[in-house]
């Protein structure tokens, strides 16, 4: 054994890479259980990726086949399909869980405050990519969900005058949704996003390493020395915590995936018929809530891309001395604002479109900008403080 590593470390300098990035990274003694949601982030691209990587092998992008290879020949045919199929459908819930609470943990803890606002802006970056990835791979089984889901979708950019309709039809490939269209969505959730993910995501964990990990109680710069070595003590105690999810996430899989199969989209995609109820999935009805409740189509779409574009300006927006909502007790109160916004906008987008809905809609939907609109009043409150 000795031997073989000795013959691969003079070739590659793998044990000096190991030395460098896992034993030589310290991370602060007090990091808490929410850190771990980086990690599961990781697994979880990874699950997708294997997944993925086997359903490619069977499925057919043209609207002729999509729907029987995916829902008879996978599902039926294909040994252990019906198992990678619900891997990749439980597995795009689970992963879009685990990075909001990555994100969460990241405007908590302030995660987002030099030096750390690249490894953010990378971050951002990701989401919305797996936004898109998750967009783009809703359409592949091409059943009625798939299909009508993406109508709306490619319509949306017609709010915008003039460029809107191009974009759309760019989208499309064509006035109506078909083939091309299908090709595009296909190309781009197989190869384009999973690809250009797979290198921020890189890019992300080296500056994690630069910068070493933010500290719970906010204290920057910290002595990097006194905390505890990644391997073996970190990354055994985090593996531990992914088994317990890794045993959650597979229950689903194996014996619970009601929530993640709707029945419409077992009907084969049919331009002449909507379906009555076309939502997102739970992870984009903050979105979707935001969009229908405020009556002009264009406002709802500016909203929404304000909302991604004002999570991108976090470091900007907030630049208090201060650091981690535990030692900030305006900043606290005001992320709880954030939270209860997202959470009941999510709910609402679940229910019917009735005026009351819309009024609740536009009042989280103000309540959701405030928390953005507020944090250079609190920062400048905060440096005050901190100056006085
Ligand atoms: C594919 C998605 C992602 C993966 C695989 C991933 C992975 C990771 C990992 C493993 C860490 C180190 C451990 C940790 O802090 O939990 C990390 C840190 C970080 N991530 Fe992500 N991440 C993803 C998406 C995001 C998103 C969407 C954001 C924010 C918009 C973000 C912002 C950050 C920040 C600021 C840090 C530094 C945390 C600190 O120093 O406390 N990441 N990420």
């Amino acid at each position: 054994m000795e031997k073989i590593l000795n013959f691969l470390e003079s070739r590659t300098k793998v044990i000096t890479f190991w030395k460098e990035y896992m034993i030589g990274y310290k991370v602060p003694r007090e990091l808490t259980f929410p850190y771990v949601f980086g990690i599961l982030s990781l697994i979880m691209y990874l699950v997708q990726l294997t997944s993925g990587m086997v359903l490619v092998m069977y499925y057919k992008p043209t609207t002729q086949m999509a729907f029987d290879t995916v829902n008879f020949l996978i599902e039926k045919y294909v040994p252990f399909g019906w198992f990678f199929r619900n891997l990749h459908a439980a597995g795009a819930n689970f992963f879009m869980a685990v990075v909001y609470m990555h994100i969460l943990t990241g405007i908590y803890y302030n995660a987002y405050k030099r030096p750390r606002e690249i490894t953010w802006i990378l971050g951002w970056l990701l989401y919305v990519l797996l936004i898109l990835e998750t967009v783009s791979g809703y359409v592949l089984p091409w059943g009625q969900l798939s299909y009508w889901a993406t109508v709306v979708t490619t319509e949306m950019p017609t709010a915008f005058p003039k460029i809107g309709e191009f974009i759309s039809l760019w989208m499309k490939g064509g006035y109506e949704l078909g083939d091309i269209a299908l090709g595009r969505f296909y190309s781009s959730h197989t190869v384009i996003y999973p690809v250009v993910m797979g290198v921020i995501i890189i890019l992300h964990l080296l500056l994690v390493r630069i910068n070493g990990i933010s500290h719970p109680e906010g204290i920057e710069p910290y002595d990097k020395e006194s905390g505890y070595p990644f391997f073996p003590y970190v990354l055994l105690k985090e593996a531990g915590i992914a088994m317990f999810f890794m045993a959650i996430f597979l229950t689903f899989v194996f014996f619970y995936m009601h929530p993640f199969k709707s029945p419409d989209n077992f009907e084969p995609a049919n331009p002449l018929r909507t379906p009555p109820h076309v939502a997102p999935e739970w992870y984009l009805l903050l979105y979707y809530e935001v969009f229908r409740s405020v009556p002009n189509k264009l406002l709802g779409v500016i909203l929404f891309g304000l909302i991604l574009f004002l999570l991108l300006l976090m470091p900007l927006l907030d630049f208090s001395p201060k650091r981690s909502a535990r030692k900030r007790p305006l900043f606290f109160a005001l992320f709880v604002v954030f939270l209860i916004s997202a959470i009941s906008l999510t709910v609402l987008g679940t229910l019917k479109p009735t005026p009351k809905n819309a009024y609740l809609g536009m009042f989280f939907t103000f309540l959701l900008l405030l928390f953005f609109i507020s944090l250079p009043i609190i920062s400048l409150i905060e440096r005050r403080e901190k100056n006085a």
